[in-house]
């Protein structure tokens, strides 16, 4: 049995399909999975939340995708084979705790928990790095959505009581300690607009064209990550206006990472939590992938006692914000926030109050 954990982004958002920074840790939501080895070379997969079984054969040149769950274990089975690993057929029970659609890497969690268990299964133990570029692989060619690194990294290099400063372009990090009094508090709106995927594929395509038209008078840029402040204001009248906004969010974002990496390396949770307040005004009025139901919960958060930072985190459109909470105001913060947004919205939020864990692996016998 194997288990992936989702993550919470605190700082560095749309940025990783940039070749930028981010700063993400996994949390304590696992997804699971148990593995049994078939005669045939079929997967027979059953998901537990779904109470849905599907069943791909690995021997047909013609998987197609079937828009469910079951796209993201097949589609990562599809990539192993492809990278030359040779899946036996197997027996896969999917149970997951992370949230779904919050914005918390629930499907990173079963692509990482499925590639640890398929690919001990071949025999061929791979390396971490290898299999969280083909998990999003799985996602971008066979899901069909263009993610980029952060999700499936974080969730087999987390760290427990670190948040990891990945940079995207090296695919390294350098792991952060989170002080044992402060609150990683994840506040779900309970809404996940239509748009997010399309929007999110659009936000790529804008920042693919904001490269290809800056390249023109900066030769030699192959990603925003290239690119300063001062030279996207220098070379502003290249972009339209929403493709200059899509780009001063990215650059100003690495920027912010950088900073908000210092802040906690010297323990100044105050800084870190300044940056976060620039990140969400930043994706709600330049990069446009917040909602009313997002920017309500991050104003009501700095309402509330003991909040050092709040934004909303993940892909945007709904899902939930992140706050970064003094660990004596935890419960009440909790409470309160609970209360104001059913007053304001009528739903009912999801909260959870979190702390940095560790990434996927195998689970101990004694665990299960
Ligand atoms: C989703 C994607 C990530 C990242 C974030 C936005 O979670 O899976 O790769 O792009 O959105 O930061």
């Amino acid at each position: 049995m194997y288990r992936a954990p989702g993550r919470v982004n605190l700082i560095g958002e749309h940025t990783d399909y940039n070749d930028g920074f981010a700063t993400p840790a996994a949390i304590q939501f696992y997804c699971w999975v148990a593995v049994g080895a078939r005669e045939d070379r079929k997967l027979s997969i059953y998901s537990e939340e779904f109470s849905a079984a599907a069943e791909a054969d690995l021997s047909s040149a013609a998987l197609q995708p079937s828009k469910t769950w079951s796209d993201y274990p097949i589609g990562v089975a599809l990539q192993l084979e492809k990278a030359g690993f040779r899946l036996p057929g197997a027996n896969l029970l999917v149970e997951s705790e992370v949230p779904m659609g919050a914005g918390l890497s629930s499907s990173a969690a079963i692509e990482v928990a499925t590639a640890l268990a398929l690919s001990e299964q071949s025999g061929r133990p791979a390396d971490r790095l290898q299999l969280a570029l083909l998990c999003q692989r799985a996602e971008n060619e066979f899901v069909g959505a263009r993610v980029g690194i952060m999700d499936q990294f974080v969730s087999l290099y987390g760290q427990e009581d670190h948040a990891l400063m990945l940079d995207c372009r090296a695919l390294s990090f350098e792991s952060l300690l989170i002080p044992d009094s402060v609150k990683l508090v994840i506040s779900n709106t309970m809404v996940k607009h239509e748009l997010a995927s399309s929007e999110y594929n659009r936000r790529r395509e804008d920042c693919e064209e904001a490269v290809r038209r800056l390249a023109g008078v900066l030769p030699g840029i192959r990603a925003l990550r290239d690119v300063s402040t001062e030279q996207l204001e220098q070379h502003r009248n290249a972009l339209s206006q929403v493709i200059y906004k899509r780009a001063l969010h990215v650059v100003t974002e690495n920027a912010r990472v950088l900073d908000s990496a210092e802040a906690l390396r010297s323990g100044d949770i105050v800084r870190f939590g300044k940056r976060m307040a620039e990140s969400h005004r930043s994706l709600r009025d330049l990069y446009e992938v917040s909602c009313r139901e997002l920017d309500l919960m991050v104003d009501l958060a700095y309402q509330q006692k003991g909040v050092f930072g709040a934004r909303m985190t993940g892909g945007g459109f709904g899902g939930a914000t992140i706050n970064l909470v003094d660990a004596r105001y935890a419960g009440e913060f909790k409470e309160k926030m609970a209360k104001s947004y059913q007053r304001e919205t009528g739903l009912v939020p999801q909260i959870y109050i979190c702390r940095p864990a560790e990434g996927a692996g195998p689970v101990p016998s004694s665990d299960v």
